[in-house]
């Protein structure tokens, strides 16, 4: 199955009543629908995502544009989705029941895209990936195997936003990108 297939499945999505009357489109994944072999998981589309039907274009991408670079990625080189399609009013936090909703798309976008590596990025996502309990700072960094695929946990890049860009958050983020980059 192509991408843009899967991506037609979803665009008309009505799975979960408060999101649909609050997005103004489902965000699919990465505008460029291209088979990528790294696959990079968020939590929700935000205010700038719901505006341009691209997940990580506003602040959070920036940062996130920026640690890609240093390991000789740009956006081409892989595709990005989120744990929801669909921008939770307020930026609240996605709900347990839209994730289940939401859940069989993402099993089957990583089916079609069969990446070489995921990268979770935040608790959401990561939990949600990995199925576990441990926080965001006990597994980042780490290499997991989740039905045979290979997954890597990162803090959210919004941490930069709200912590500033600390040498410590940022020596972080590289090594745990670095962790990526050598996988593939
Ligand atoms: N934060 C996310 O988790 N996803 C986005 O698409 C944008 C910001």
């Amino acid at each position: 199955m192509k991408l843009n297939v899967l991506k037609k499945e979803y665009d008309s999505c009505k799975k979960c009543e408060e999101l649909v009357n609050y997005r103004s489109q489902v965000v699919f994944g990465s505008q460029h629908m291209k088979k990528c072999p790294v696959l990079i998981i968020g939590e929700a589309p935000g205010k700038v995502e719901d505006e341009n039907g691209e997940p990580f274009v506003g602040r959070s991408g920036q940062i996130l544009n920026k640690f890609l670079e240093e390991i000789g990625l740009t956006r081409d080189d892989v595709f990005i989705t989120n744990t929801v399609l669909c921008r939770p009013p307020e930026n609240r936090n996605p709900k347990s029941d839209e994730l289940v909703n939401c859940r069989s798309r993402l099993d089957r976008t990583i089916e079609v895209l069969n990446p070489k590596v995921i990268i979770t990025l935040g608790n959401f996502a990561t939990k949600y990936m990995l199925g576990t309990k441990e926080g965001i700072t006990k597994v980042r960094g780490k290499v997991y195997e989740v039905d045979g695929r290979k997954i890597v946990p990162m803090a959210h890049p919004a941490v930069v936003l709200y912590n500033g860009s600390s040498e410590a958050i940022m020596t972080q983020f590289r090594s745990d990108f670095k962790v990526v980059k050598d996988l593939l």
